[in-house]
């Protein structure tokens, strides 16, 4: 691949969250205990077989990663050491394979390489997210794990998550439906706990939000997340928090975005149970994050049958979600300098 390729004619800074189909793809198979080699394909389609574990007892995990451009025409990934921990965690409480760290990795950087010509330029908004995704495959019936599994990274160039979001307002709506229990699944990035939000996400939109939020399934009380993004509040008593809880994926950008916070802002920071209900009043500022949704500001919730407003009319962002926004987006695109060796350049 010609890495000085043209770009690809699409309009950047129109994209919205969708799946455009870019030329290769990673694939390997794990077979007889031991990871083959694995190559790029061209192919989008899978070929399974119809007993696989993944389609029936959805014995599969997945990350979500994002490849940005920078002014200087560098390829930059944000942390991929943590998504490959993540999806090996995963690996371990479905009973599949670990992917090694060196082969995700390396696997990643071949994509974005091979799809160079895909990567939205720098200052288009866009970026190209990545999805590894480890699946069962080969013949099964019976409730056992799959001999054979196979590990594909594909990637994608997109644009903002949510509708009009960038840095406009988005809105959640508490959901009836629980979305993990305390010791389940909930903090692994497993497809079962999507196909299970997926209603409650329709239900939120319903009400007019853009996302369900989850309270904790024993008491429905505290905080847990939305259906694909973290939750972090700011406190009238300018601390930075967010939840604490055994049943929501250990978001990366949250985790950054805590220790940017902490260390750039100089907010106390804390990770603790939030009660919605009793300490909304307290919450000056709010926002959902993750790699899909970035940091969007959250105006409103939907609770107790009424909205209950964050942001006032006319508002479309606050001072420390405006600062953590640029922040985080800064050291991901090198705009900033990256005190804490975060980016990750791919060799182009
Ligand atoms: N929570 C859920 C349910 C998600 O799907 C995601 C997206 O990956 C996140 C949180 C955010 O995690 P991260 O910041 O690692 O992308
Ligand atoms: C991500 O942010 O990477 C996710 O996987 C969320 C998904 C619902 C798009």
């Amino acid at each position: 691949m010609d890495a000085l390729a043209d770009k690809k004619a699409l309009n950047w800074s129109e994209l919205g969250f969708q799946y455009h189909k870019t030329d290769y793809r990673f694939s390997a198979v794990y077979e007889n205990g031991a990871w083959g080699a694995g190559e790029l394909v061209s192919s989008d389609l899978i070929s399974v077989h119809e007993g696989a574990p993944s389609l029936h007892y959805a014995q599969q995990c997945f990350e979500g990663m994002k490849a940005q451009t920078t002014a200087d025409g560098r390829v930059l990934l944000f942390r991929p050491d943590l998504n490959s921990e993540r999806m090996n965690l995963a690996a371990v409480r479905t009973l599949m394979p670990e992917v090694p760290q060196a082969m995700f990795i390396d696997a990643v950087e071949q994509v974005v390489r091979a799809n160079y010509a895909w990567i939205p330029p720098y200052g288009s908004g866009a970026s190209l997210y990545i999805r590894p995704m480890l699946i069962g495959v080969g013949e099964n019936l019976g409730l056992r794990p799959a001999k054979k599994f196979e590990f594909r990274v594909f990637a994608s160039p997109v644009g903002p998550y949510f509708k009009g979001s960038g840095l406009s307002v988005i809105s959640l709506a508490v959901s009836a439906l629980d979305r993990a229990a305390p010791s389940g699944t909930g903090s692994f990035k497993v497809g079962a706990n999507y196909a299970g939000g997926l209603l409650a996400t329709r239900l939120a939109q319903q009400l007019g939000a853009n996302e369900a939020l989850y309270l904790d399934a024993r008491e429905h009380r505290y905080i847990d997340e939305a259906g694909s993004a973290n939750i972090i509040i700011a406190m009238k008593d300018g601390s930075l928090v967010t939840p604490r809880s055994n049943a929501i994926l250990p978001s990366i950008t949250r985790r950054s975005l805590m220790v940017l916070a902490k260390d750039q802002l100089k907010m106390p920071t804390a990770e603790r149970p939030i009660d919605l209900r009793a300490e909304f009043d307290q919450f000056d500022e709010a926002a959902a994050c993750g790699t899909a949704a970035v940091l969007s500001f959250v105006g409103k919730i939907w609770f107790d049958d009424a909205w209950h407003v964050i942001y006032k009319d006319g508002q479309s962002s606050g001072p420390v979600m405006q600062q953590l926004y640029d922040l985080l987006t800064g050291i991901q695109v090198g705009r900033l300098p990256d005190p804490y060796g975060w980016t990750h350049a791919v060799k182009i």
